[in-house]
């Protein structure tokens, strides 16, 4: 059966929630609440099969020319089959669409995952300050070892 990706809708957000949750609880991903969706509901992007939700990503806006992608997440069970290229290639193609001189970067566990999608490597260091208002409440934030990559094209 054939995936698609589109904007996420209102009666999404639970069936985000279920995707995103166990990568949350394991600390790979940010955890959001149903009340943060809503309020950024149109960040979000979701995979859809049948009619289920298969995947999520989402994006912060820090302007014209700085975006971050965030909160990608495949359901346990459909990983391997693609889904996850699909969902950061279709977020980047519309977030260059949006903003053509907008650099697009990501703060993750995964770099191996994002090196395939022509992201690369970067010192964290190099990113703007403000990205780092987000990490307040992680615990690691004082000792972070996630990857960030910049998409490169
Ligand atoms: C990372 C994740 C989104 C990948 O989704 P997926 O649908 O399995 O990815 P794909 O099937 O598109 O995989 C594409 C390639 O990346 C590889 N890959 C997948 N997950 C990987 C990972 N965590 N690390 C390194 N490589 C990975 C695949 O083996 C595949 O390689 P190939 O092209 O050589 O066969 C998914 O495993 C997931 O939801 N993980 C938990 C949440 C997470 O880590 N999100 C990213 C944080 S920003």
């Amino acid at each position: 059966m054939k995936h698609t990706i589109r904007p996420a809708l209102k009666e999404d957000i639970p069936s985000i929630l279920d995707v995103l949750q166990p990568f949350a609880s394991e600390g790979i991903i940010l955890p959001r609440t149903s009340e943060e969706i809503l309020d950024s509901l149109q960040y979000f992007f979701v995979s859809e099969k049948g009619d289920g939700i298969c995947g999520v990503v989402s994006y912060h806006d820090y302007g014209p020319k700085l975006k971050e992608i965030r909160s990608l997440a495949v359901l346990q069970g459909e990983t391997g089959k693609g889904l996850g290229s699909a969902l950061v290639q279709w977020v980047s193609e519309y977030l260059i669409q949006q903003c053509p001189d907008s650099k697009i970067f990501v703060l993750t566990y995964s770099p191996e995952f994002f090196k395939k999608l022509d992201f690369k490597e970067v010192d964290k260091d190099l990113l703007p300050e403000k990205i780092w208002k987000d990490c307040q409440n992680c615990p690691y934030r004082n000792h972070c070892t996630e990857t960030a990559l910049i998409l490169h094209r």
